[in-house]
């Protein structure tokens, strides 16, 4: 197989590359105009084998912003998986009418096993309870756009820490850009991997807190990372419905929280941010979806090659 360059996890990126990104990112957002034709006469791939909104949609208008088209499925039952085809076969043929492609898959590992098969770069968009790189470049392009670095800060991931696929991947990143605490917030049913939790805590000098407890940590705070708790990947539908309620911000609980705080969720938003806090200045998730544009197209390019 040629030598390709795929985005399975995080770490298939080094610290100066995600750097360069989310910087690039930061260039294309301001100056789109001169990035229109840069994937001219390419094409995405884009195979959504699990529901998705902002990653499907976000990465159709990064390729079509950088002049390039596109071609895919978000209903796999459209497909010839349904007839029983092998993703590596479906991965192959693909290869012959894309350039490049995202996919998305409820099996943990899926994007790894399609890259194996693959002569053209596979960009994980989110594989079951496991990894969401390109998640993780639109979290770090919101921080740095709103607190000018990615280092240094004071962050709370408060949710379904268990299956939250984006905390997973946030979460092995930013321990390589020298955070200075981590509270890791949940219920004890859905608390992060101890695998992550041992991983960081070996290869980092990085302070972790775990806790149930939201409002006391509220005034402490750099970043708020909020999670929905990941009902489809629960086994039974008594231990999410005991647990869906477990944490809903509102206007009174940031009161205490710093003015320059943010509030940070991948969305979909369930319930677990009520709506009143979206008029605080501080709630930027709508913001951070849509900075996820720029930075996938920054991805795309590099992946093609074009930057
Ligand atoms: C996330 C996902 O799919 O993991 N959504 C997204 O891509 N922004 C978060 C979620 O579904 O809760």
């Amino acid at each position: 197989m040629k030598n390709v360059r795929h985005l399975i996890e995080p770490k298939d990126l080094s610290n100066s590359e995600i750097m360069e990104l989310v910087n690039m990112g930061i260039q294309m957002e301001e100056n789109p105009q001169d990035y229109v034709n840069l994937c001219k006469g390419k094409i995405l791939g884009s195979l959504f084998f699990e529901p998705s909104t902002r990653t499907k949609f976000s990465f159709d208008s990064a390729m079509l912003r950088l002049g390039g088209n596109l071609m895919g499925f978000t209903d796999v039952n459209t497909t010839s998986a349904k007839k029983g085809e092998s993703l590596g076969d479906t991965i192959k043929i693909m290869g012959a009418y894309t350039d490049i492609i995202v996919m998305r898959h409820p099996k943990e590992g899926a994007p790894k096993l399609a890259s194996e098969y693959s002569t053209i770069p596979i960009i994980n968009g989110g594989d079951g309870g496991h990894q969401h790189p390109t998640q993780t470049l639109t979290d770090l392009i919101t921080i740095k756009k709103y607190k000018n670095t990615v280092s240094n800060h004071t962050i709370a991931l408060c949710g379904d820490l268990k299956f939250g696929r984006t905390v997973h991947s946030l979460i092995k990143t930013l321990a390589r850009f020298n955070t200075k605490k981590f509270y890791l917030i949940s219920p004890k049913e859905l608390s992060l991997p101890k695998s992550i939790v041992n991983e960081i805590k070996l290869n980092y000098d990085i302070e972790i807190e775990e806790t149930s407890e939201l409002e006391a940590v509220m005034d402490k705070i750099d970043i708020l990372y909020m999670t929905r708790i990941q009902k489809e990947r629960f086994f039974n539908e008594e231990d999410y419905i005991k647990l869906k309620n477990s944490y809903i911000l509102t206007n009174e609980k940031i009161e205490p929280a710093k003015k320059d705080m943010i509030i940070m969720h991948p969305l979909p938003r369930v319930n677990e941010i009520s709506k009143e806090v979206d008029d605080d200045k501080r709630a930027i998730y709508f913001e951070q979806a849509r900075l996820g544009v720029y930075v996938r197209m920054a991805l795309i390019a590099k992946l093609l090659g074009a930057i």
